[in-house]
């Protein structure tokens, strides 16, 4: 088992295989929320409000691996009210499904999104294609679940960028023509340590 109040070690921003990072957050859902804070979680409402300055709040958004419901919680913060949730720790969304936020939260599989393309206009995923979380290639098929003029924001925290494969899957992106990059934006993700992170937003072409 993971020792809780442990996990935000540098072992956590690391690659492993899905059922390890699934069994990682199942076992860090109760404490995840006071954990995160206690650290200076800052990214979540950075993510909000740029996405708030290119989007109609009054449309829906998919918060995809939506955890315990933080960037929910910020999205609200923002505006938005047409939120819904995903994620594959069942442990971790039954405390977005609690939190309120959601219109709806569905259990999600790394081979099943379990929505269908187009349905978004709006998804947000909030440390979610990020090391130690779903792998880079996870970005491609999330990209084409939007629509033209789709949005999708994400964020890439310090390690994650350190990785090339993350970089590289959104290269491939930009250069194949399937997104353009209308904002990104480097500053504070966890206060704590000092570690940063870019909030990236995607339009779809
Ligand atoms: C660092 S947490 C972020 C949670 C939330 N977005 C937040 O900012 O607090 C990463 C989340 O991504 C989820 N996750 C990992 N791989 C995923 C995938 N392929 N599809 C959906 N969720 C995934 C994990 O279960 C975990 O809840």
């Amino acid at each position: 088992m993971t020792k809780k109040k442990d996990v935000l070690r540098p072992a956590l921003w690391t690659r492993r295989p899905v059922q390890e990072t699934i069994a990682v957050y199942a076992d860090w859902a109760d404490s995840y929320d006071e954990d995160v804070a206690a650290r200076g979680y800052r990214t979540p409402d950075r993510l909000a409000s740029a996405l708030a300055a290119y989007a109609s709040r009054d449309l829906p958004v998919l918060d995809f691996g939506c955890g315990t419901g933080i960037g929910g919680a910020a999205l609200r913060r923002a505006g938005f009210e047409a939120i819904d949730g995903t994620d594959i720790t069942a442990q971790m969304l039954e405390k977005a499904a609690a939190s309120g936020i959601y219109r709806e939260t569905w259990h999600s599989s790394p081979d099943d999104m379990g929505f269908a393309a187009g349905k978004y206009p709006i998804i947000v995923a909030l440390g979610v294609v990020s090391l130690g979380a779903a792998p880079a290639d996870t970005l491609g098929p999330l990209i084409g679940k939007l629509n033209a003029g789709g949005l999708l924001a994400l964020s890439f925290n310090d390690p994650t960028l350190q990785d090339q494969s993350y970089a590289e899957a959104l290269d491939t992106a930009v250069n194949a023509g399937r997104v353009t990059v209308i904002f990104r934006e480097h500053g504070p993700h966890l206060d704590d340590i000092g570690m940063g992170s870019d909030v990236i937003i995607l339009r779809r072409l």
